[in-house]
Parts: structure tokens; sequence; C-alpha cells
């Protein structure tokens, strides 16, 4: 069997999607996560593209180990050498260099002809290859491009030191059957095709991502390019837990094997979801929370029979433990050292400390603490440490409510050690707390979208509260754990206010829509703070 190297490119492509932003550190935690997925490489950002994303791409350079760490450059010197200052502490760095080939990108984008954007392309790539020695060559907009300059752009990069050739369907224009015989053509016709390793990178706008890169990968393309629960740019790009799913579960069919440590895929796709507020959908393939849900009578008699009836996919095999119970509140400090370790954690004292008693008091309400459970304990402690005194921070809140009566609540807020209060009716428990916290603030804030889920399925699970706010022309996301969902959504609202606060008063940078592809930066609707 042949292998097939697996480019993870959620933490660049996939945090362009609309309103998605991470700040370094909650960067650096997915990083850790797809190194323990064991993906060949991860492109970790764009540097060029603002401060935060330099300082994350650097921090996961310098402390992720295994994966090979990529840095995208357009095909500009100031991009390559950012690019490459961000990379060089890396075990295995590589640049990642893209300049389109369609004559849409080359004449309306750069108001160039072919062999000016050839010229071009080669020039950036031979500086990036003078730096780095791993460089892969992006050929943006290929699916749309003319094939025959297609190749000849492929050939020459090959002979200028690209290691790594991609493919694009930036668009998401290509269907499966003609982008397979795109790659076969490139394989059949570039007499230099064996010295690289030959990638695709497909866009889901006519969801073909998966079905495109599966047909590229049977016509000789050797690295997929995916992001973790298909997120990315307008509708995506290919979903890395279906291609590396369909290749592992069709073995008969695709003939080849990848590295990724398929029991990591849940844990990845939760902590991806979580942090980018991007709730995954129930029927999503592979991980969506109904993907091995089996509800007809017909079925659910088959599966009491044997599972393979109507499973082709273990869910154990994605890490779905179902009853892989793991602690209690008698479990003691040694199993949850214990546990966190083999989950992956590297905890200083201190913050174990706090693990420790924020897993105490979960393990009081719940009777049982899953793995799912733990790394919400870490990760809340992990980002704690970002919190500055200057921030809100929830003390407490109570509600007053029953039948016919208009909920009130009292919260209580801690900023700069003064702690404030105020009182609000609402049209619900949490509409109260909302409105309390905006008091207390002194602002109104639009919500823009709210939502709960549970993260195991006992009746005492940990809910996890994800709002989305807006004032002042800017967005912002919030999250919060806990077994009390009013709790977990007003910590949820706390951290989104404050966001937004910093955003309204110029604290930090304002990532919003990337500056790519020749465009300047605009201004953003969205945003985050940078740790
Ligand atoms: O979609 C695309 O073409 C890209 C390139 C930068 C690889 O994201
Ligand atoms: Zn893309």
């Amino acid at each position: 069997m042949e292998r097939i190297f697996v480019f993870d490119t959620t933490l660049r492509d996939g945090e362009q999607v609309p309103g998605a932003c991470l700040n370094p550190r909650e960067k650096l935690e997915i990083a850790m996560q797809l190194s323990r997925l064991q993906v060949d490489a991860i492109e970790a950002g764009f540097p060029i593209s603002s401060p935060g994303d330099f300082k994350a791409v650097k921090m996961i350079a310098d402390k992720v180990k295994g994966p090979t760490i990529v840095a995208l450059a357009r095909a500009v010197r100031e991009d390559i050498e950012t690019a490459w200052k961000a990379i060089q502490g890396a075990e295995k760095p590589r640049i990642h260099v893209f300049l389109g080939t369609s004559d849409v990108h080359i004449q309306k984008k750069f108001g160039l002809d072919r062999q000016k954007a050839l010229e071009r392309g080669l020039d950036a790539l031979r500086f990036a290859k003078s730096l780095c020695p791993e460089v892969e060559y992006s050929t943006e907009d290929a699916s749309r491009s003319d094939p025959d300059y297609l190749a000849s752009v492929v050939e020459q990069v090959i002979a200028a030191g690209a290691t790594v050739v991609n493919i694009p369907d930036t668009v998401g224009y290509a269907v499966p059957e003609q982008f397979g015989a795109l790659i076969a053509l490139l394989i059949n016709k570039v007499p230099n095709i064996d010295k690289i390793i030959l990638s695709v990178h497909c866009h889901n706008d006519l969801g073909l991502a998966t079905a495109n890169t599966l047909a590229a990968v049977r016509n000789g393309a050797r690295q997929v390019e995916c992001t973790m629960n298909g997120l990315g740019e307008r509708a995506g790009n290919a979903s890395l837990e279906e291609v590396v799913m369909a290749i592992r579960t069709r073995k008969d069919y695709f003939d080849f094997y990848s590295s990724v440590n398929t029991r990591e895929i849940m844990r990845t796709s939760i902590l991806v979801s979580r942090l980018m507020g991007m709730p995954v959908q129930a029927n999503k393939a592979i991980v969506g929370a109904n993907a091995f849900a089996h509800s007809s009578g017909i079925h659910q008699d088959g599966i009491l029979k044997d599972r393979a009836t109507y499973e082709i996919i273990r869910p154990e095999d994605l890490g779905i433990t179902d009853h892989a119970m793991v602690l209690t509140a008698r479990s003691g400090r040694h199993a949850l050292k214990d546990k966190t370790v083999q989950m992956g954690y590297d905890l200083q004292d201190r913050e174990f400390e706090q693990v420790y008693e924020r897993f105490l008091s979960v393990a009081d309400k719940k009777k049982q603490v899953y793995d799912q459970d733990v790394d919400l304990i870490v990760q809340e402690v992990i980002f704690a440490d970002l919190a500055d005194s200057s921030l809100y921070a929830l003390e407490s809140y109570k509600i007053i409510t029953g039948n016919g009566e208009a909920p009130e609540a009292k919260v209580r807020l801690r900023k700069n050690e003064v702690v404030l209060e105020a009182v609000s009716e609402g049209g619900g428990p949490i509409d109260a707390i909302f409105k309390a916290i905006d008091k207390i603030v002194g602002a109104f804030h639009k919500l823009e979208d709210f939502q709960v889920q549970a993260v195991t399925e006992t009746k005492e699970a940990m809910g996890i509260a994800t709002v989305w706010v807006s004032r002042e022309g800017f967005r912002a996301l919030g999250r919060g754990a806990s077994t009390d969902i009013l709790k977990a959504s007003a910590r949820a609202y706390v951290e989104a206010i404050n966001r937004i606060g910093c955003l309204v008063a110029g604290k930090v940078e304002r990532p919003g829509p990337k500056k790519q592809n020749g465009a300047t930066e605009s201004k953003g609707q969205s945003a985050c703070v940078q740790a």
C-alpha cells in the first residue's frame, strides 16, 4: 500500500471562516491536538496577514514536534521572509508559496500575462528555496486553468526546486471525473513529476470537495489538503475526517494508508468546533452527533444482531468511547494526573492544581467524569491564564423565576479587583442574565447567535455555551463550559463582551478578512482578542 500524506489547513484556510478567529494560544492548542492526530503537515497560518498570526505560527513552529509546520506566503519577497521568520524554529519547516495559474487570476488579479506570472512565481520559489529546503508551490485556481499551461508551470517549478506541488480547486468548481483526469494528465505529461509529492486542495462550493480529493488520489495525488470538520473559506475545504476515513474504510478500493491516528478524530473535531465556535451539524459524516445513531427499528434490530449489518465504521476507531467512564470524585490526584498525561497535556504543577480543584467540583456534581469533561476542564484552566484582571470575570449569579413571573437575574462581575453588581428582568433566565451583564458593562450587545451543547450524554453532562454578540460594528465569540448551563451561558457572554470591549477600545488587533491574494486588508466585522 502507498502512503497518502495528510496536510491539515484548519489553522489557515479553516480559520478563514467568517467570524472564526483564534488567538495564538488557542491555535497552539489545536496544533498540539493535530500533532496527536498525527497529521503529516500543519499549515499553521499566513504570517504576513497579521502580527497575531505571525505570533501564532511562530509559537506552533517552536513548540509543536512531529508534523511539518507550514507557513503560507504570496509570491512576494516580504511574505516569504516573514513566513520564514515565523517557521525557522520548526523541526521540519515548509514555506508554501501560491500564485494563480488561471487566466482570470493572471489577468484580472495581477494584470500580467502567463509568462510574466510564471517568472514571478519562479522568482518567489527560488527565493523561498534559498531560505528553506522544503517549499510547496500552489497553482491557485488550477482547476480553471489551461491544462497545458498548468503542466508547463508544474514542470518549471519542480525544476526550480519545489518539493511539493499543489493543485487547488480554489473555487470548488471541479467535478470528480474531470479533476481526476487533470491529475492523471499532469502525472503523464510532466516529465519530472516523480521528483515531488503532488498535492490537491479542494473547496466544497458544489459539495464535491471530498469526492474530488479522492478522485485525485486515485489518479496519482499523494498529499491531501483538508480541514477538520470541513471548515474553510465559503463552503469550506475537503473534510479531513471524511477523506481519511474513506481511504481507511475502503482500503479494498483505494489501497492507500495514512499516518493519521483515527482514534483522535473525535477529540480533534470537538476541540476545533469549540474553539472556533462552529458547531458541527448533527448529520455531518463521521463526526456528526447522528453519524452513529440508528433510529429505525429495522436498523436497530440489525445492529443488535451484528453491528456490521448497518455500520461501516466502528465508533471506537474515531475515539468515541461511549462507556469509557474514566474518573470519579474518589479517583484522586494521581489518577487525574495520569489521565491528563495520557491525553497529551503537559501541565505545570500550578496548572494541574487548578485542574484538580475544578475536577473535584465537577465530579461532585457528576457521578462520572469522561475524557471530554477532562478536556474542557484543562482547557478552561489553560485559557484562564490569558484573562487579565482588567477584563470582566463572572463572580456569581442568582436567578429568581417561577410560573408566570418574569425571571429576574442578579449578576456580579469582577473587574480590577472590584465587584460590580446589577439586577435585571428578562424574557427568560438567560436573557435576564445577559441584560444584567449589559447593565454592569454599560453597553448594549446584540445577541447574534446562542447555542448550548452537551458534552456527554448523561443528565449531569457538562454544557458548552457558545455566543456571538455584536456591538458598534464588531462581532465576537464567547464560550463557557459548566455542568450548569446558566453559568456556562453567563461565562460565554462575559468572554464575548470582554473581546468586544477590547476591540472597541482599540486594545487589540482586529483580524477580520485577512490580507490575501494581493488584496488590501479590509475592516473586519468579526474579531477576537489576540493573546
Ligand atoms: O484555495 C486555494 O487555492 C488556497 C491556496 C492558498 C492553496 O487556499
Ligand atoms: Zn483554499
